[in-house]
Formats: structure tokens, C-alpha cells, sequence
């Protein structure tokens, strides 16, 4: 956790590579739905839980979230798509008891939350806003990324070696003294990761995370998060609309849209089917778009999502004189 990560390196790459093979369809046939690791991830009580979720905002005749029903286990990465309205930021909101149900339970480690508990829960399960303006509050980077660990109960020291550890880790050293007002949106955004880091959760909710970043911001956002999940094994669920950066991150994608849980599978199985794509305002990532463009054109090639699989299936395509 301590290594600085390569903010050059494309997050994941070279993992979740989707089969060679074409599928009767020309499409990857979700090539990890019940692999050994998700199969070793999904046993035990998961780590978040929604039952029969129903969410309405005052005043408001429609419901926000209607009867979800999840269980995301420890370790896993997961990746929430939905247009926008879809009920994303509504749904995180209730994984920590942000907001209470209309009616459902949400469980932590099993425990559904209570008034009692609620402070445990977001010590386990911590959330990076949508707008950083709703987290980012104090009159200083270092004082806002403390907050956390102080709240915890933290001995000083531990809590200026956190907030140390956390700024290097999104890049912001030398920025501790600074105004989060006078800052830019995306420095806002990385202040409020590195508050949820310094807190070291078991599981980050990202809303959006690199909505409003640069390229390089967003890499780097992405490769720590992964590193993360790799290294210590913490359990990531992020919301996006980038479906560009679903392949390279999530291991399972949840489809949301008007308040229901449309979808629940591999991103090979949700960007093989275009009918659920269309029905959510989603829509592929740009590599798999190249492929379709291939095959209108008679060409036998398999959809692939990600840059090292389309290059593998590239060069079969050319063949091995090639
Ligand atoms: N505080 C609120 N009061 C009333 N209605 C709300 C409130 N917050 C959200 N809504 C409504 O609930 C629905 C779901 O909103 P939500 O913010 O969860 O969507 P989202 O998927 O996060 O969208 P986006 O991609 O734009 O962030 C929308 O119809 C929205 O207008
Ligand atoms: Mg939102």
C-alpha cells in the first residue's frame, strides 16, 4: 500500500481477458460468470446485502429504488451502470445508512443496520460522494482528511501517518495546507478519496469516482483502487458512466435503471447483450464498437472489450503469416 502506483498503467490490463474463441454468436460467451475465484469469493455471509430495497424521496409519487435485492462478497469488484436518475447515488446511500429504506433491510457483514450500529458500519463501509462539495469541508486538505481517523478515535500519530499515507497515494503531497475551496474539481474529488482511505474501510463505494478527472487523475484513481483490492483485499463497488472502464475494473457489473435491478453478470454477459444496453441508455465500450464495425463488414471476429483482448483477437484474425 505504501509502493506509489505507475499512474501510466492502464488499471487491470491484461486480467479478464474475454476466451479467444468466438461464440456461436461472435460474441465472448461471458467467460468468467462462475469462475474459481468469484466461486471461493461467493462462499460465507457476503459483505453487503440488500433485501427487497424500496427507497422514495418525499414528495415524490415514484419510487427511487424499487425491491433491489444483492449481495456483493468480500474481495469482489464491482461496477453499478445506469443512466442518469437510474437511483446509482440513491442505492450507495443506503450501503452505510445514509438514508433509511421505505421498506427492506440493508446488511453489513450480515448485520442489518441499526441506529446502534450505524457509526461500525461506516467505519466498514466507506463512501466517496458523487459531489465532493458534500464531503470536502474542512478549512484544510490535511484537516479534512483527518477527520476520519480522528472521529475513529485514532492516537495522533497514526492519524498524521494516514493522512500522509493517503495524499501520497492520490498524488496530492504538498497540497496540506491548501483551501479545499481554492481547489479544482478533480483535486476536490482526490481530497475526498483520500479521506475514505485514511479511514481504511474493508469496502469503498465510489460514486462516479473519475466523473469531472483527467486521463491521468483517472488512471490513477482506478490503478489505486485496484492495487486496493489486490494487495489488501478491500471490496470495491463503483458507480460510472464511463463503460469504457467497466472491462478493465469490474468483475461484476449490476445494470440499474428507473430504481430496478435490471442486470447481474460478468461485463462479457452484460455487453453481450445489446437489448438490456439499449432498454438502460447503455451503451458498448468503443472497442467492442470496432468489432461490430468488423463483422458488418463479413468479417469473422469475435466482440472483444478490452485493448489486450482485441489485440489478441487482432492477430488471429490476420493470422500467424502476419
Ligand atoms: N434528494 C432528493 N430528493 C428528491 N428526489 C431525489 C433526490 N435525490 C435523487 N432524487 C431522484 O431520485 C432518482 C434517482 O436519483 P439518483 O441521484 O440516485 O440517480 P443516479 O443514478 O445517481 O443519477 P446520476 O447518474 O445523474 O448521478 C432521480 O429521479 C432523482 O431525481
Ligand atoms: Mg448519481
Amino acid at each position: 500500500m505504501k509502493q506509489k502506483s505507475d499512474p501510466m498503467k492502464i488499471p487491470g490490463e491484461g486480467k479478464n481477458v474475454p476466451g479467444e474463441h468466438p461464440g456461436e454468436n461472435g460474441r465472448n460467451e461471458g467467460s468468467n460468470p462462475e469462475n474459481p475465484d468469484r466461486v471461493e469469493k461467493k462462499n460465507g455471509t457476503p459483505i453487503l446485502e440488500v433485501k427487497n430495497l424500496y427507497h422514495r424521496y418525499p414528495h415524490l409519487t415514484a419510487n427511487a429504488l424499487d425491491n433491489i435485492n444483492l449481495k456483493i462478497y468480500r474481495g469482489e469488484r464491482v461496477a453499478v451502470l445506469g443512466a442518469n436518475g437510474a437511483g446509482k447515488s440513491t442505492l450507495f446511500k443506503h450501503l452505510n445508512g445514509i438514508l433509511k429504506p421505505l421498506s427492506g433491510d440493508m446488511l453489513v457483514k450480515g448485520e442489518k443496520i441499526t441506529k446502534k450500529n450505524v457509526r461500525t458500519c461506516r467505519e466498514t463501509v466507506g463512501i466517496v460522494f458523487q459531489d465532493p462539495d458534500d464531503q470536502v469541508l474542512a478549512p484544510s486538505v490535511e484537516e479534512d482528511v483527518a477527520f476520519g481517523p480522528i472521529n475513529m478515535g485514532l492516537p495522533r500519530k497514526e492519524v498524521e501517518a494516514r493522512v500522509k499515507e493517503a495524499l501520497e497515494m492520490v498524488g496530492l503531497s504538498g497540497f496540506e495546507e491548501r483551501a479545499p475551496h481554492h481547489l479544482s474539481g478533480g483535486q476536490k474529488k482526490l481530497v475526498a478519496i483520500a479521506g475514505i482511505l485514511a479511514m481504511r474501510p474493508e469496502v469503498i463505494v465510489l460514486d462516479e469516482p473519475t466523473a469531472g478527472l483527467d486521463p491521468l487523475s483517472s488512471t490513477r484513481v482506478l490503478d489505486l483502487i485496484m492495487k486496493m483490492n489486490r494487495e489488501l483485499g478491500i471490496t470495491l463497488l463503483l458507480s460510472t458512466h464511463d463503460v469504457d472502464v467497466v472491462p478493465y475494473f469490474a468483475e461484476r457489473v449490476f445494470v440499474l435503471h428507473h430504481g430496478k435491478l435490471e442486470a447481474d453478470g460478468s461485463p462479457e454477459e452484460i455487453f453481450s447483450d445489446p437489448e438490456l444496453l439499449k432498454k438502460a441508455h447503455l451503451r458498448l465500450p468503443r472497442v467492442a464498437e470496432v468489432f461490430e464495425l468488423l463483422r458488418q463488414e463479413g468479417i469473422n471476429a469475435s466482440i472483444q472489450i478490452t485493448a489486450e483482448s482485441a489485440k489478441n483477437e487482432i492477430m488471429r484474425i490476420m493470422g500467424p503469416e502476419n
